[in-house]
């Protein structure tokens, strides 16, 4: 990210982030809409959307700051998918909730060290929720990677921040929540609403189904999907009446051998998976956590992403807008300056290729897929 820019787009509206401002009279402008930052501290980092914006349209992004005023930016906005909106859900992952330090070369710590309920995992996984309720997401998917090593007191977080969400919440576990000498938080979760169930569960939106399932392994950091997980996560997905999200925390790994750190699932296990999704619902997306960063691709025809954290950089949150003919999907940087603070510390992380290489393509974050046209697919 430079000094200021454009971070998630969207049919209307743009996110814009920056790591500081030299003054706070400042005003953004796009197209006809302006914003006055003079809320925002100077010298801190921040964020914000600007809505309103015409559809499918080239804009440029406007900085004006005491009487100047200078192009910082160009974006165009989406086309939204074919057909009426019929509902929004967001997703998070990889809270790591617990965690104290992240990467290394150099690991990167929070100075000074707050309790734990006030540290940088938690403050980001609640503004993530935060955001996404008034983006207006009426059901939130966490996609594992919920602690950050499994212990009590860490689960006990983790619930009341899933549980104080205004929405209802279907989660799925990650490697770092089954690490050896990992709890299973699953009662704590109950006490707070969450339930996590060893079945894949599905739940039926207007115009899509979401489909969480479960790829972690107790004491593994490798994922999997047994013959089982696969038949009953193609059967979830395949009996939408609409389209489908279906989402798992590792990744599909597109080599026979282990091509990416950290480790995914192996392509003999993950590739039927992929392949039978495609044949029982071609209107699917797939989404997966584990990787902390934002990637998009298609396999047999199908829409697959990698989005990343809430709790180290760019640490986002991504929404979803579900059409009558598509979805569309937007990442979003979790914007209060205290979380931003952070997550832009964690760039450093690998002699700053963490900053380089973690965000990902604007195309990749943010995007409107048009479901394919044939019997299975949304429009029927
Ligand atoms: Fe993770
Ligand atoms: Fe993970």
């Amino acid at each position: 990210m430079n000094e200021i820019g454009v971070f998630g787009v969207e049919d209307t509206a743009v996110q814009v982030c920056w790591e500081s401002l030299p003054a706070a009279d400042a005003v953004l402008r796009a197209g006809d809409v302006d914003v006055p930052l003079d809320h925002h501290d100077p010298g801190r980092p921040g964020a914000v959307v600007l809505e309103g914006l015409a559809p499918d349209t080239d804009h440029e992004l406007v900085l004006e700051v005491g009487g100047g005023r200078r192009a910082v930016g160009a974006f165009r906005t989406l086309a939204p998918p074919p057909g009426r909106l019929l509902c929004r859900f967001a997703t998070i992952s990889d809270l790591h909730i617990g965690e104290r330090g992240f990467g290394l070369l150099p690991r990167v710590r929070e100075l000074p060290a707050r309790p734990p309920e006030e540290g940088y995992a938690v403050r980001c996984a609640r503004a993530a929720i935060a955001e996404a309720t008034a983006w207006g997401a009426q059901a939130l998917v966490v996609k594992g990677d919920l602690t950050f090593s499994g212990r009590p007191k860490q689960w006990e977080l983790v619930a009341e921040v899933l549980g104080d969400a205004p929405m209802p919440v279907h989660t799925t576990l990650g490697n770092h929540d089954v690490v050896p000498k990992s709890t299973d938080g699953r009662d704590i979760l109950a006490r707070h609403g969450i339930s996590l169930a060893d079945e894949p569960v599905s739940v039926d939106l207007p115009g899509i189904r979401l489909v969480v399932g479960h790829s972690a392994v107790p004491r593994r950091s490798v994922g999997a999907v047994d013959r089982h997980q696969r038949e009953t996560l193609v059967r979830l997905a395949g009996g939408s009446a609409g389209a489908a999200f279906v989402t798992l925390h590792h990744y599909v790994d597109r080599l026979p051998v282990p091509s990416r750190y950290p480790a995914g699932i192996p392509k003999r296990e993950g590739e039927p998976l992929l392949r039978a999704l495609a044949q029982a619902n071609a209107a699917t997306l797939v989404s997966f956590g584990h990787t902390h960063r934002n990637r998009r691709g298609t396999r047999h025809g199908l829409a697959v992403t990698e989005v990343g954290s809430t709790k180290d950089y760019p640490g986002v949150w991504a929404g979803y807008a579900v059409h009558e003919g598509g979805i569309r999907q937007v990442v979003r940087r979790i914007s209060p300056p205290d979380c931003l603070e952070w997550t832009d510390k964690t760039r450093r992380v690998l002699g700053g290729f963490w900053g380089l290489w973690a965000p990902g393509r604007l195309t990749s974050r943010c995007f409107s897929h048009q479901w394919p046209a044939h019997p299975g697919s949304a429009q029927r």
